[in-house]
């Protein structure tokens, strides 16, 4: 494995990972790995090669046989790329997430995917934002930072998100969904939901978007990664 730097971004969903991890990416001009669109990814080859969600070994050649590409460059906006279809929307989905969840508690699964994931490390550095950065896939990160908010600012932004997609949700369905998530990632067997025991907490509950930017650059600096 190459030692390129590498920044872990962990958290639950819609906490802000992805805005955070986006923007440090292109300001560092560092790779990015969404582990979570890996394994949303196997979630929709699997519904789509008509395997169950907990048939384990029949999802484990899933994950193993992924054919998923990440396209960076794509007028500034990521496109992915699943089995030569074009996911882009559709890999966001809250019930793509949602069975993601469900592919996500089976070992072998996990298991499948972590040299996929290594490969992302190369120069100048990596930004990996997920569920299990900082505790499983790279262990010895240079930084790790654990984001956290409350379930209710986590579905109010969620809302927010898709009402600007012109998409209503109900709120109520929407914070249900996010704890059920939240129980299932933080009480699977194999790689829950933790903060490593080095990683830095913060909750964005009160915070803006550009406060938790401010806040993430002073923890860049005090690394001398910027
Ligand atoms: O982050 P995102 O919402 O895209 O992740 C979808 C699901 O994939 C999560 O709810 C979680 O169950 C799973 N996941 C995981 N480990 C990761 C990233 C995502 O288990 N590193």
């Amino acid at each position: 494995m190459s030692m390129a730097p590498v920044i872990a971004i962990d958290g639950p969903s819609g906490v802000g990972k992805g805005t955070v991890t986006q923007a440090l990416a292109r300001e560092l001009g560092w790779h990015r790995l969404d582990s979570g669109a890996l394994y949303r990814a196997v979630a929709l080859a699997a519904v789509s090669r008509n395997v169950a969600l907990d048939d384990e070994q029949a999802l484990v050649d899933v994950a193993a046989t992924l054919d998923v590409v990440f396209d960076e460059h794509e007028a500034g906006r990521e496109r992915i790329v699943l089995d030569g279809e074009e996911v882009t929307t559709r890999i966001r989905q809250e019930r793509t997430g949602d069975a993601a969840s469900k592919v996500a508690v089976w070992p072998g699964v996990r298991r499948a995917l972590v040299e996929r994931q290594h490969e992302f490390r190369q120069p100048p550095g990596l930004i990996a934002d997920g569920r299990d950065m900082g505790t499983v896939i790279f262990p010895d990160a240079n930084l790790k930072i654990f984001l956290t908010a409350s379930p209710d600012a986590r579905a109010q932004r969620r809302h927010g998100q898709l009402a600007e997609q012109g998409r209503h949700a109900i709120l109520a369905d929407l914070c249900l969904e996010i704890e059920g998530r939240d129980r299932r990632d933080q009480t699977r067997a194999v790689a829950p939901l933790v903060p490593a025991e080095d990683a830095v907490t913060i909750d964005t509950t009160q915070l803006s978007p550009d406060a938790v930017m401010a806040e993430v650059h002073g923890l860049l600096k005090a690394r001398g990664l910027r």
